[in-house]
């Protein structure tokens, strides 16, 4: 018992690049991403719902692709690319995800904004034009108890609207246009390379039960 304990309490280091910069943390191996990201780094803009792949509240985009990041291993994002909410935008420098969630009226209590606006990067980052039906496959493990989920697909369509205006900008936009995780209700304001061993989900997302 005593063996046991001590085993899941050891401590390992991992290295990721997390919004763009080289981070470290000293893990322990039951620890997911999402521990690591709201205890350790601090960046409480991604929520913890329901804490087993089933909300999409956590969700973050790993090596490209959007993850329930309480469904991956700490231990999985080793070595990988991480963005959080917090990455993509600032207070007055909003992502055009960010501010057309705020124009289409796709925000009330804010607390699953972060997810599915993440939801939506990893989406149009691989797919810039993607129709209604697309958009809504790809937010369908992405949970809203407040909206009803129609204006959320419309501000997806609006953000599609935006960035393609903006085409010499597209490349910049995660570091340059991006809503801060801090700065909306709830923090308010999608899922894409993931290590090998993170479960596969029935919506394209990674890392959900
Ligand atoms: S907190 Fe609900 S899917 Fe992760
Ligand atoms: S805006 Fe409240 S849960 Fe989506």
């Amino acid at each position: 018992m005593n063996n046991d304990n001590s085993m899941q309490n050891l401590k390992m280091t991992i290295h990721m690049q997390l919004n763009g910069r080289p981070r470290s943390f000293a893990v322990t191996q039951h620890m997911t991403l999402l521990d690591v990201l709201r205890d350790l780094a601090g960046l409480q803009g991604t929520k913890r719902g329901c804490d087993y792949g089933e909300c999409g509240a956590c969700t973050v985009i790993l090596n490209g692709r959007a993850v329930n990041s309480c469904c991956v291993f700490a231990v999985q994002a080793d070595g990988g690319i991480v963005e959080t909410i917090e990455g993509i935008g600032s207070e007055g420098h909003l992502h055009p995800i960010q501010r057309a969630f705020i124009d289409a009226g796709a925000i009330q209590c804010g607390f699953c904004t972060p997810g599915m606006i993440m939801t939506a990067k990893a989406l149009l980052d691989r797919n810039p034009h993607p129709t209604r039906q697309e958009i809504r496959m790809a937010l369908s493990g992405n949970l809203c108890r407040c909206t009803g989920y129609v204006k959320i697909e419309e501000a997806v369509e609006l953000a599609v609207k935006a960035i393609s205006r903006l085409p010499e900008q597209k490349a910049s936009l995660s570091e340059t246009d991006a809503v801060s995780g801090e700065g909306m209700s709830h923090d308010a304001v999608g899922k894409a390379g993931v290590p090998a061993g993170i479960p596969a989900v029935a919506d394209g997302k990674e890392g959900q039960a």
